[in-house]
């Protein structure tokens, strides 16, 4: 597969940052997207993350300009775009459908979006050369663009949209039409070339993985609003919600009831002990109130029983699946509750079977805190 071929080109765009400010859109009574404040820093890549119907389309269609929003600004760079239409703004969007001309040629189909802006004709086959050297399809300036694979017709999506030179690269799912294999071929060569370019990049997913390998900064969405944003490591090590701590990777839930909790730490009342954990970023906890333990099936570990170091719970084994490189263990601890625990297979060895004692060890310092709803 021929990659992206970024070392050669000369090619650096302005960057811009985009800013969300209490942002809504409105469908009837509807807010498909309500209050939404981020901001995509300058030569960045920000996705959206979000179920279906969370409202990244509509977010990414009010700053490309396709809809207006009924309150809240959004800038990009200093410019305050708000009544703005598309082709007066700096952005170009790269749709899922990818939207070819199947009659046009590759070459005509990455010239069109520049004969509609007022570059200079002298200057349009260089451009186009060098947008289609910049996706890897230099050679197929004349090729019918109804005679490619999907990969090659994603490239030239991409290639019409970084013709013109954009400030800001808006990417709607544009993965979502290609193998899963493809995907993530696909998905490194995005990445590298908007490294490369410098240019500042909002990308719609509601693959987390995807999301979680691409992003400078994740934005999750959830009917409308945001749920959180940081760098992807945060998001997965920190989730701030149960939502988030559910959509993004796996996750045990574990009631638990707070004992007492000040800024520090909290001491909570879970699985038949206390816990001192760590307290969850900028909320307030009270003595009584029920909250959520998050536990990652990766940061428990399965002992043998009896072992007794750190902070491990009796149980048995209920069920077993091997997954290749790891083992994934449904334990029923002695108190009740149920647990998955990821383990790495091992390697010549035995599982462990359906109704062997174990004790499941957790990592104190990587079990959050989450509120109720
Ligand atoms: N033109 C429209 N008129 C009325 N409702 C709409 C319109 N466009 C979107 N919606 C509604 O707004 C909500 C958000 O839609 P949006 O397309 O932004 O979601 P999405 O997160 O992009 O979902 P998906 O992952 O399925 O593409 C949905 O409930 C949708 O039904
Ligand atoms: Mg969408």
């Amino acid at each position: 597969m021929t990659p992206f071929i970024m070392a050669t080109s000369t090619l650096r765009l302005d960057s811009q940052p985009v800013a969300l400010q209490g942002v809504t859109k409105l469908f009837g009574n509807t807010a498909a997207v309500d209050d939404v404040t981020f901001e995509a820093a300058a030569g960045m890549l920000t996705t959206l993350l979000g179920p279906s119907g969370c409202g990244k389309t509509t977010t990414l269609r009010m700053i490309g300009g396709f809809y207006e929003p009924d309150a809240g600004t959004i800038h990009i760079g200093t410019k305050f775009v708000n009544t703005v239409p598309p082709h007066a703004r700096s952005t170009r969007t790269v749709f899922q459908s990818y939207a070819l001309f199947p009659h046009m040629t590759v070459f005509e189909n990455v010239a069109f979006g520049l004969r509609a802006t007022r570059v200079p004709r002298g200057d349009i086959t260089g451009r186009v050369r060098e947008a289609l050297d910049l996706v890897g399809l230099g050679g197929f300036a004349g090729r019918s663009s109804g005679q490619l694979s999907g990969g090659q017709q994603q490239r030239v999506a991409f290639a019409r949209a970084l013709v013109t030179r954009p400030e800001v690269l808006l990417l709607d799912e544009p993965l979502s039409n290609l193998d899963a294999k493809l995907r993530v071929h696909m998905r490194s060569e995005i990445r590298t070339l908007q490294q490369d370019l410098g240019i500042t990049t909002i990308y719609v997913t509601h693959d987390q993985e995807e999301a979680m390998s691409l992003s400078d900064h994740v934005v999750v969405m959830h009917d409308g609003h945001i749920e959180q944003q940081g760098p992807p490591h945060d998001i997965y090590e920190r989730p701030a919600t149960r939502f988030v701590a559910d959509f993004i990777g796996t996750s045990n839930f574990v009631e638990a009831t707070v004992e007492s909790a000040d800024a520090y730490v909290v001491r909570v009342a879970a699985l038949g002990t206390t816990l001192v954990l760590a307290p969850p970023a900028g909320a307030t906890l009270r003595s009584g109130e029920g909250v959520l333990l998050v536990l990652r099936p990766e940061h428990l570990h399965l002992e043998d029983a009896g072992a007794r170091d750190g902070v491990g719970f009796a149980g048995k084994i209920a069920s077993v699946s091997y997954l290749g490189a790891v083992a994934s263990y449904d334990v029923l601890l002695d108190g009740g509750a149920a647990i998955t625990v990821a383990s790495p297979a091992p390697v010549g060895a035995a599982l462990r079977r359906v109704h062997d004692p174990v004790r499941v060890r957790l990592e104190v310092d990587r079990v959050f805190v989450v509120p109720t709803t």
